[in-house]
């Protein structure tokens, strides 16, 4: 059984709040509960959240109906609940060392990749969007504009109404006789991984006010992916060389997470290794 105070709200808008669900033990868990008006068109954050398990994918419980509140009726998804999502957390680790964004990177990319390899696109990734457990797991989740992606529409024409949110947007999903492909995601995760590495500084400058504007004329304002906090120089191109491409104007030359995957500046492990065994020595002291 699932309850839940409608006063101990998550987020701001109320959406999410927190719950509680009780075992078979007889003990308590704590629970995240999201509420949703049904459409009997579109219940597509349910459908698609139901399909898809993954550790780096926000998990869902159980879901059910709440009946009806005037015209609408309202469903309610119970997910784990996490300790904040990646706003709060690069706020929190402002700076953010190689191994470490390396660690949260892949673990983006391990979830992408699952929701890319399964037709389907996630529509909204950003910080918000991002969940964070323990300052160890990172999970996508929202997907209540995620979309199956059909290829005979990789090249054609379909209108689209959400296509995510501006400062994270591609310049393609701005143009509605584009159809969106994986590579919108691609956009979106090479902007957070940029805010990641640069102590939350957005490639496309401080003001979300102009974050729009910029990207739809990024010919004339390229993205900054020039202050990365890596001490490295060679890293440090090959990490520029790498975001740039994630977020070109053009879909077709962003990279999809396999290439990132393997991109050399996540395949060679030489600078994670030394890194790791010194925190592993200063871990194994017993002092
Ligand atoms: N399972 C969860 N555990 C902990 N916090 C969560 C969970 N799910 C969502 N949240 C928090 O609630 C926020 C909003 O959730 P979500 O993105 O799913 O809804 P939304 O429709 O985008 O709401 P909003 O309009 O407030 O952005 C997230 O940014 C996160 O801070
Ligand atoms: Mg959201």
């Amino acid at each position: 059984m699932i309850s839940w105070d409608d006063e101990d709200k998550i987020n701001q808008s109320g959406i999410v709040r927190k719950g509680s669900e009780s075992l078979s033990s007889g003990q308590f868990k704590k629970c995240a509960v999201k509420l949703i008006v049904e459409s009997e068109s579109d219940n597509n954050e349910l459908d698609i959240l139901t399909e898809l398990r993954h550790q780096n994918i926000v998990n869902l419980i159980e879901f059910g109906h709440l009946g009806n509140t005037g015209l609408e009726t309202h469903l309610y998804m119970v997910m784990e609940l996490c300790d904040c999502n990646l706003t709060k957390y690069m706020e929190i680790e402002r700076d953010m060392s190689v191994t470490s964004f390396k660690f949260v990177s892949r673990q983006l990319l391990a979830g992408l990749g699952f929701i890319h390899g399964r037709n389907l696109i996630h529509g909204d990734i950003k910080p918000n969007n991002i969940l964070v457990i323990n300052k160890e797991i990172f999970k996508l989740s929202d997907f209540g504009i995620s979309r199956r992606f059909r290829r005979e529409y990789a090249h054609g024409t379909q209108t689209r109404d959400g296509v995510g949110s501006d400062g994270y947007r591609s310049p393609e999903s701005y143009q509605s006789d584009v159809q969106l492909t994986r590579a919108a995601d691609i956009f979106a995760f090479g902007i957070v991984l940029a805010q990641l590495i640069s102590k939350g500084q957005h490639p496309y400058g401080p003001y979300p006010v102009d974050w729009q504007f910029s990207i739809r004329h990024s010919d004339k304002f390229p993205p900054k992916c020039s202050n990365l906090s890596i001490e490295n120089p060679q890293k440090r191109k090959q990490l520029e060389e790498l975001l740039t491409e994630t977020i070109s104007t053009k879909p077709g030359n962003r990279p999809s997470t396999r290439r990132v995957e393997e991109h050399e500046f996540f395949s060679d492990e030489s600078v994670d290794n030394s890194r790791s065994i010194r925190q592993r020595s200063i871990r194994g002291n017993p002092q």
